[in-house]
């Protein structure tokens, strides 16, 4: 949900801003804009689109201070005005959040008569810092903050502060430095090539940043002192290595994330953390969160869990979960999962439990996130970082983390067997991405006016996830149902412009699920089958556009497996029909906002 950066101290800032909005473009791309502070004044240049409709206009830009933004739509359509900066003669910020009071301030500010110049709830506070502002910066900067109610996180130009101001609460920010230089951006990764040494901020932090002096206070004034750290290596993107997609490329690395998942599991202890409060607290029931596809990898880990465990084990979405009364309390195991960590319900969620009296562990690819703040235990999931907006090698990592867990609480035995479980798949996610090339079921989805995904037990999740892919990439309409509710409703949609993919890896239900395939087929639906080796029912061959076999992998990891055809699948329709799978319309990969 848009990204912000920020420098200080540097030869031409506007290259630089210029950069790192690249880096930052998967949280936001329908606008960008950069100012830059030029010898006392403040320059901006923004437009709707694309980072690179920015190139042409930054390459004049001079200074040695600035901020940048893409913009990830929420108040206010894309569009040249709407997008940030957002300048007065004096300041110009740009910003990540939601001002939820914005509509109020805006009256009172434009009744004591400010003009406005957009439709976003962002321009509000380049008026409060005008209308604050009486030659002390910090003061203009502490006066505006305290009229803010949402969540924001701020990068702020002053024409008479030889550098640049960064605010953050409940949105992501973190701060760099090194070289005589100052930096601030929504994530690491837009930092790791700047810099060398990083503070996360925390909420509620003003930072002062002028050279490569970086000075913090409170949102009441109050120094505060940070510690900066080395960026992990983890973090550090190394570009497409030649593939054509960030997607089909994290699709490639799925293997090495289940591995690195397993490896940290082990190293962090995170087996002896999980076993001692699990002992200590006796959990009574565990509840997973998640949004998208981290809810889907959360809903798929409850199959084999309740039936370890004992106790109930249940997934819901954090939207959901948020908002109502929860059973959660001190019996409670609540596990957030999410990769970027970042994710607003996911977090509003932990918070929620965790008050509730509820343990709260984080999964989670991004171990400096607001969740891991939250959580009494982080869970890595290690599939480094992910740009495209479609999640994929952070499923399988997230998978893998979650057969841990369980396999962790259910005692010595079974956490034996979740790690044999977990290291025996990363070979079969590796067989899985080279066979399943799925140019054929690629043309029949492609021709699709709808494409239903069905599967039972643990095949059901998968489906959910195949489905919300394909969706996201290829913008073609579909749902993913258990394969025994498709007849309840759905199958009244079923006609030949309609394709129906069945999800069969579990042996004992594939006769079932391929009796819901006979019944679509039988209405002149179509349909193709993604299977383990080994369960295709018989009765399907010839009857179906495309079979595609997976290797057969039982227990928790078999949705980390079942996926990946999927995942190509929705690649290679999103590339078929001319779509870019990286960034797909109106989405962004970090929801920082409700
Ligand atoms: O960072 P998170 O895992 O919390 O993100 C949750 C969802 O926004 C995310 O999974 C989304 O559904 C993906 N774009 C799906 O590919």
């Amino acid at each position: 949900m848009c990204g912000i950066i920020a420098c200080a101290g540097v030869k031409c800032a506007a290259k630089l801003l210029y950069g790192g909005l690249e880096d930052l473009e998967y949280r936001g791309y329908d606008s960008a804009g950069i100012s830059v502070l030029d010898k006392g004044n403040i320059v901006t240049v923004k437009r709707k689109g694309r980072v690179c409709e920015l190139k042409p206009l930054v390459q004049k830009l001079c200074g040695s201070a600035g901020i940048g933004h893409t913009r990830w739509a929420t108040h206010g359509k894309p569009s040249d005005a709407n997008a940030h900066p957002h300048s007065s003669d004096r300041f110009s910020v740009v910003h990540n959040g939601i001002i939820e009071n914005y509509a109020q301030l805006k009256g009172e500010l434009a009744a004591e008569g400010a003009a406005f110049f957009s439709a976003t709830d962002s321009e509000v506070v380049v008026r409060l810092l005008e209308k604050y502002y009486r030659g002390d910066l910090k003061e203009a900067v502490l006066c505006t903050v305290e009229r803010l109610k949402g969540a924001f996180a701020l990068c702020i130009l002053c024409s008479e502060y030889e550098g640049f101001v960064a605010v953050r609460y409940r949105n992501p920010l973190i701060v760099g430095e090194g070289g005589g230089a100052s930096y601030a951006a929504s994530d690491m990764p837009a930092l790791s090539g700047l810099c060398k040494n990083v503070a996360v901020l925390q909420d509620g932090t003003v930072a002062f940043a002028k050279g490569g002096e970086i000075s913090f206070c409170d949102f009441k004034g109050r120094p505060l002192s940070l510690t900066f750290a080395p960026v992990p290596a983890s973090v550090r993107t190394r570009g497409l290595c030649g593939f054509p997609h960030y997607m089909i490329k994290e699709i490639n690395e799925i293997p090495a994330a289940v591995k690195n998942t397993v490896a940290a599991f082990e190293e962090q202890g995170c087996r002896q953390a999980l076993a001692r409060t699990a002992k200590r607290r006796g959990f009574s029931q565990v509840v997973l969160c998640g949004c998208g596809t981290a809810y889907n990898s959360a809903l798929a880990a409850t199959y084999g869990a309740e039936e370890l465990l004992g106790i109930p084990v249940r997934a819901e979405t954090a939207g959901e979960f948020r908002y109502r009364q929860t059973s959660a309390g001190a019996g409670t195991l609540f596990v957030a999962v999410s990769q970027s960590g970042e994710t607003a319900d996911t977090v509003e969620a932990a918070r929620a439990a965790k008050k509730s009296g509820a343990y709260v562990a984080a999964v989670t690819n991004v171990p400096y996130s607001a969740l891991t703040s939250v959580a009494d235990i982080v869970i890595p999931v290690r599939a480094g970082t992910e740009v495209c907006v479609a999640a994929t090698k952070s499923y399988c990592g997230q998978i893998a983390a979650l057969a841990l867990l369980f396999g962790a609480l259910g005692g010595a035995s079974q956490y034996k067997k979740a790690m044999r479980d977990a290291c025996g798949a990363v070979a079969m996610c590796a067989k899985a991405i080279s066979d399943c090339l799925s140019e054929d079921a690629a043309r029949a989805c492609a021709s699709s006016s709808c494409v239903y995904f069905i599967g039972r037990g643990t095949d059901y999740p998968v489906a959910l996830e195949g489905s919300l892919k394909l969706r996201e990439v290829s913008y073609i309409p579909g749902e993913g149902y258990p394969a025994g509710e498709l007849k309840h409703g759905t199958l009244a949609l079923i006609d030949g412009s309609t394709l129906t993919v069945a999800v069969i890896t579990q042996r004992e239900l594939s006769e079932k699920v391929a009796s819901a395939v006979e019944q679509i087929c039988s209405r002149g639906g179509r349909a193709g089958v993604v299977c383990a080796e080994g369960c295709a029912p018989a009765s399907l061959k010839g009857r179906v556009e495309f079979f595609m076999e997976v290797p057969a992998c039982r227990g928790m990891l078999s949705p980390a497996v079942a996926v990946i055809p999927l995942q190509l699948l929705a690649y290679r329709t999103a590339v078929m029909l001319g779509r870019d799978p990286d960034k797909p319309r109106n989405l962004a990969k970090s929801v920082t906002v409700e």
